[in-house]
């Protein structure tokens, strides 16, 4: 049984994944994620809980320790996997709030899977928090936790930080479980967005369709509750990243990759989620038609493109894959010579050095989503272009482009739009990208991911600050 304590961090991920060790028992491993840095800190100056689904379908799992955390899992059976995470989170919420991107599906079951799924990680956060604690919780799987929370436990302070966008209202009115949704993040005393249209446009919702008054960013309930709905941009573990590049097994290693490739003139690279979100078909097309015009050649430039695997059970996923699938081959086909792929693409996930090997390698990353909450591989690449080298070119729908201003920005619609600004990337002399990545790296230097935390908490202890107890600070190192 896990004690309880003044400080819960609930999210639809447990910070570790499961593997399997050698001695062929299962254990778990910690996720390579940032928020899980950023967290990690304070999680551990104030003893602090982190409730989450492991992934799969295990039953009987006990709350655990690991590295020190307390760990308390909730448990998904498959119908639940299939109609909360891949139905309803996935397939309804997600498009969603990605400008629908592909068409959002809409199915009452899957709904009611996504109240009950709420329901038990409010049950366990009610189990865990101490009186008077803080409790956060985490992006679009558990919009109705704040509120659920709420009722039954008033004495918590509650903080909802989403990290994907928050939708245009004509966009969100489309769902029809729209004023649930609204009035379960209401349940927080504080909600986070990545970018300040985000907040806007909820504040605007409450509004309209829930009929609270508002006043800026704050929104006043008639149990004199007031709720404040605010931006606070999300960033990596930058100092992490940096030092990761500056090791010499990485330097060595990034040189490899290029020798591999062939020692191209230029290599770009795409680093993303398998997602039909992250533009991925427009900006490898882009390149494809780069060397038909003739601009350069497969000996001049390779485009090295990783893609995770990610949602593999949801069928938008399994149609981008079969698409990605067939262009690669049609470039390539078309394209390339022998040992000189116009793409090198790889359907896999990378540990962190080798994605920092891989971000060294690259003169070009080309980032294109067309709607993005923040884009954390941006802000990776600047972090580890220590050597003020390396262009980014870098959609203008990401949340990143509002901090990255000295990126080649695109509309990530317009093809020819890409093509020209991967062309001037390629081409920009030394003074121009050491200017521009300069620039980026102060950016990602000074907002990292403990300065978000940070920003979170404090805001969050700010409202109602006679309220429950205070988290402790964390000090920068
Ligand atoms: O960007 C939103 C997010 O839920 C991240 O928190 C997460 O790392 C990523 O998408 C992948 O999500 P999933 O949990 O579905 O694999």
């Amino acid at each position: 049984m896990t004690s309880r304590s003044q400080l819960v961090i609930v999210a639809n991920r447990l910070p570790v994944d499961r593997v399997d060790l050698p001695d062929g028992s299962r254990g778990w491993r910690r996720s390579p994620g940032g928020l899980v840095s950023a967290l990690d800190p304070v999680m551990r100056a104030n003893d602090g809980v982190w409730i989450g689904w492991p992934g799969g379908t295990e039953t009987d799992l006990e709350p655990f320790e690991d590295d020190g955390l307390s760990l308390v899992p909730v448990e998904l059976t498959a119908e639940e996997v299939e109609e909360f995470y891949e139905g309803m989170s996935n397939a309804t919420l997600w498009p969603i709030y990605h400008d629908v991107v592909a068409k959002p599906e809409f199915h009452r079951e899957w709904w009611d899977a996504y109240v009950r799924v709420n329901e038990r990680f409010t049950a366990k956060a009610v189990e865990v928090a101490e009186e008077g604690a803080t409790v956060w919780v985490h992006d679009y799987q558990l919009q109705l936790v704040p509120q659920m929370l709420r009722e039954a436990r008033p004495d918590l302070r509650i903080g909802f930080y989403l990290h994907i966008p928050f939708p245009p209202a004509e966009l969100f009115a489309q769902l029809p479980w729209r004023r649930q949704v609204l009035e379960g993040l209401l349940g927080a005393d504080l909600v986070g967005f990545q970018m300040s249209g985000g907040a806007q446009n909820f504040v605007r919702l409450v509004r309209q369709r829930v009929g609270h008054k508002t006043h800026r960013d704050l929104i006043y309930l008639p149990d004199d509750r007031t709720v404040r709905a605010a931006a606070f941009p999300i960033s990596i573990d930058t100092g992490s990243f940096e030092e990761l590049a500056r090791q010499d097994s990485v330097a060595a290693r990034a040189k490899e990759i290029r020798e591999a490739l062939g020692n191209p003139t230029k290599v770009f690279l795409g680093v993303d989620r398998l997602d039909y979100t992250k533009g991925i078909h427009a900006r490898l097309r882009a390149f494809g038609e780069l060397i038909e015009d003739g601009h350069f050649d497969v000996e001049d430039a390779v485009f090295v493109q990783v893609a995770s695997p990610s949602r593999e059970r949801v069928e938008q996923y399994r149609i981008l894959r079969d698409e990605i699938d067939r262009l690669v081959g049609h470039v390539n086909g078309d394209l390339g010579r022998i040992g000189r792929p116009a793409i090198s693409y790889l359907h896999a996930a990378y540990p962190r050095e080798e994605m920092a090997a891989l971000y060294r390698a690259a003169d070009i990353m080309v980032v294109t989503p067309f709607r993005d909450g923040m884009n954390l591989v941006a802000k990776e690449y600047v972090a580890c272009r220590y050597d003020d080298a390396g262009a980014l070119v870098l959609s203008e729908f990401a949340g990143a482009a509002a901090e990255l201003r000295q990126a080649w920005q695109v509309n990530p619609y317009d093809i020819n739009g890409i093509k020209a600004a991967m062309l001037e990337a390629y081409r920009a002399d030394e003074k121009e990208t050491t200017k521009r990545m300069r620039a980026m790296r102060k950016t990602v230097l000074t907002r990292d991911v403990t300065a978000w935390a940070g920003s979170f908490l404090e805001a969050l202890a700010d409202i109602r600050p006679g309220h429950g107890k205070a988290v402790k600070p964390v000090s920068p190192e």
